[in-house]
């Protein structure tokens, strides 16, 4: 594993925007693993900018997105399909036909994992995988004990993760409780993998991620394992290294 600590959020924003910009000018067909959140936010917004100031190509790209909260329908304003439509394909004119993401309504959510696995393989795999990590050192929606042979299926959230998620809702009751996610397995089969880490209150799950034993405890651990996974995050999140 790669890790390369930057002073600010700022920094580490601009990297990682520089990264994606010239994965998409090195091959404009990439397959982009991409993820949510406060983190993919900045991200996100920073993007537009980069792929002009790189002379990126970004129409031709495809994306397979990590997960899906089950129960929500995509034109839902907290679905993680809405979420990409509004950061990332509007802002940067990306025809929406091109982004995966599970459907989160769909009748039956197991078929869907399975369909939505079988689609990330028939378009040859993933490039270039985003993450981000969660307090408990979740990536994707794979909690602490997922197996590390995991594939995409249906995942209880815990009960920090629905916590950490209600902000996004106006009543706690509407806040899901289970998604449909990547799997672990899933996730090291991307040729390459780029987790991105801001702020203290990432600090103590990045430190097991990095520097405690592979565990199914902290599933962002299983990046041990991977050949080409790269760590980008700032000082405040490096701070327990
Ligand atoms: C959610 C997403 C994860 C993301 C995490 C951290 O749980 N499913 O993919 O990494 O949030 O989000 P944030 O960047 O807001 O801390």
């Amino acid at each position: 594993m790669k890790i390369l600590i930057l002073p600010t959020v700022e920094a580490v924003t601009k990297h990682a925007a520089r990264r994606l910009a010239r994965q998409l000018k090195r091959k404009p067909h990439s397959v982009l693993g991409l993820a949510t959140g406060g983190t993919m936010d900045r991200l996100y917004a920073a993007l537009p900018a980069m792929v002009a100031e790189e002379g990126a190509q970004i129409e031709q790209m495809r994306s397979f997105n990590l997960d899906e909260y089950v129960g929500l329908s995509g034109d839902h304003p907290q679905s993680y399909r809405h979420y990409m439509a509004t950061r990332f394909g509007v802002p940067l004119g990306v025809d929406l036909a091109r982004m995966a993401l599970p459907c989160g309504d769909a009748p039956d959510p197991a078929a869907e994992a399975a369909r939505y696995e079988a689609a990330i393989a028939e378009a040859g795999g993933i490039d270039l995988q985003l993450l981000g990590i969660g307090q408990n050192g979740h990536i994707g929606f794979n909690e602490p004990t997922s197996s590390l042979r995991s594939r995409t299926r249906i995942k209880t959230l815990t009960r920090s993760t629905v916590a950490a998620n209600a902000r996004y809702f106006d009543r706690p009751e509407d806040v899901p409780t289970r998604a449909i996610t990547m799997g672990i397995a899933t996730i090291l089969d991307a040729r390459e993998v780029l987790l991105l880490a801001t702020g203290a209150a990432k600090a103590e799950a990045l430190a097991a991620a990095i520097e405690g034993p592979l565990a199914a405890a902290s599933p962002a651990s299983a990046l041990q394992l991977h050949p080409k996974a790269t760590v980008l995050c700032d000082e405040d999140a490096a701070a327990a290294l």
